[in-house]
């Protein structure tokens, strides 16, 4: 018999509940065990009263140290308290399943090998693009592959955002506003439009993919606050589409890590990722590239992916760490391969900024832009480390009154 706490009854929560309830019948024939719903942890009790689990609603976590609950659903979100209950959990010999990727990118090592020392199982299929499969994926089904690269969409809010301007020419904040209407998007916006909940998803995903620690307060991280209607029209000419992307791949002198704001082709895997969902590309060695697409979260899909993981427990399977302990990798936040990039330059000649772009880049291809105090075009560089250096000279020029670049990827 399993008896299992749930921390949070919020979105996911409740949504764990449901499925579990949803599926007790088919929980015991497959496992042979049956599971029992012992108590939820709230906070604010009383918004809970009409609850049909008012009886094992509580805010007293002291309730959930009995030694009879022996599996715990962490979905109250937060780094604290949450990771100090899941470490004494784990101590306590309860399994664990979260959903919570703050906790999971900051303490994830840590927390795996508590659980290896206790035979218990930590998991968290949830906590990275939530009902798509991809922790599992990357450590059992391409366990045989070397990977090099990841590049993805981890943060279905921005998406959704960009997809607005994109396809009803919205600005940034009405685009923003739509989200938070149909829920989207939080109240307090700033994790996921800065970019810090995508660059802690890519750093569980690369430490899991190449073996290494990546510290998400290391990756380069750009939010999409400062992308307009301007940026979206070239975007439009190029054929391209601007994503939030997260992209890192492994290096021989550390992980290449980053989160910003990125031209794709509008007809690759990427290009095609809309709206609230989430897409990532993992290239192995030998099986090549591999796409996976859905839901990255939402009620019963981050639900989905919670159950597979509690069943996974009650299976007995995969109870070794799915971190590496050891130092973490050196982070290379600037793209030392040659690539093109789109600059942007505000002045008041169009002429001058023209041939200053054609001065310092021998391959430039314009972009038509009806402004008149707009120049743009597509430059080739050998690396980003070139196109800073030669930013900074143009942003010497009383000309030039600002200058923005965006990195593009072909073939995604
Ligand atoms: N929402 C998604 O689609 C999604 C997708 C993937 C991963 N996740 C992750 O899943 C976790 C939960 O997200 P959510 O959207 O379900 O959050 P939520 O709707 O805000 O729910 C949080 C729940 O936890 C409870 N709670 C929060 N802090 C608590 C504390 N200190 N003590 C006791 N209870 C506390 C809240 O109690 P009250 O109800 O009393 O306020 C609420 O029931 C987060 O880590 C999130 O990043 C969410």
């Amino acid at each position: 018999m399993i008896n299992l706490g749930v921390l949070g009854n919020g979105t996911v929560g409740s949504g764990v509940v449901e499925l579990i309830e949803k599926n007790v019948e088919y929980i015991k024939k497959r496992t042979g065990k049956e599971i029992f719903l012992s108590k939820i942890l709230v906070k604010n009790p009383e918004k809970h009263f009409e609850s049909d689990h008012k009886n094992i609603i509580t805010n007293d976590i002291n309730e959930f140290y009995d030694e009879k609950i022996n599996m715990i659903v962490e979905v109250m979100g937060g780094l604290h308290p949450a990771y100090e209950y899941i470490k004494d959990f784990l101590n306590m010999k309860k399994h664990v399943v979260t959903a919570n990727k703050d906790v999971v990118a900051k303490y994830g090592e840590e927390l795996s090998s508590i659980a290896e020392k206790n035979g218990v199982s930590f998991r968290f299929e949830a906590s990275v693009a939530g009902g798509i499969p991809i922790i599992k994926p990357l450590q059992e089904c391409l366990a045989g592959n070397n990977i090099s690269d990841i590049r993805a969409i981890l943060n279905g809010t921005t998406n959704f955002i960009l997809s607005k301007m994109f396809n009803e020419n919205l600005e940034y904040n009405e685009a923003l506003k739509e989200a938070q209407r149909l829920g989207f998007a939080e109240a307090n916006p700033e994790a996921d439009v800065m970019g810090y909940d995508a660059a802690r998803k890519l750093a569980i995903l690369s430490s899991i993919s190449y073996y290494e620690k990546v510290d998400w307060e290391s990756i380069l991280t750009e939010g999409i606050t400062e992308i307009d209607e301007v940026d979206i029209q070239i975007a439009k000419k190029l054929n391209c589409k601007i994503k939030l992307l997260a992209v890192s791949s492994k290096e021989t002198e550390g992980v290449y890590a980053a989160v910003r704001p990125s031209f794709v082709s509008k007809h690759g895997y990427i290009g095609k990722v809309n709206d609230e969902f989430n897409g990532i590309l993992v290239e192995g060695d030998a099986v090549g590239e591999v796409f996976f697409l859905g839901k990255g979260a939402g009620k019963l899909p981050t639900a989905s992916a919670v159950l597979g993981d509690i069943l996974n427990v009650l299976e007995n399977n995969n109870q070794r760490s799915m971190f590496v302990s050891t130092a973490p990798r050196p982070i290379i936040t600037k793209w030392k391969k040659k690539a093109q990039w789109i600059i942007r330059l505000h002045g008041q000649s169009k002429d001058k900024l023209r041939a200053l772009v054609r001065e310092y880049f021998k391959e430039v291809c314009e972009v038509h832009c009806e402004l008149p105090e707009v120049y743009a075009a597509v430059v080739h560089a050998e690396n980003e480390e070139y196109i800073d250096a030669i930013i900074d000279k143009l942003k010497n020029f009383k000309e030039v009154e600002k200058v923005k670049a965006f990195i593009r990827f072909d073939g995604i």
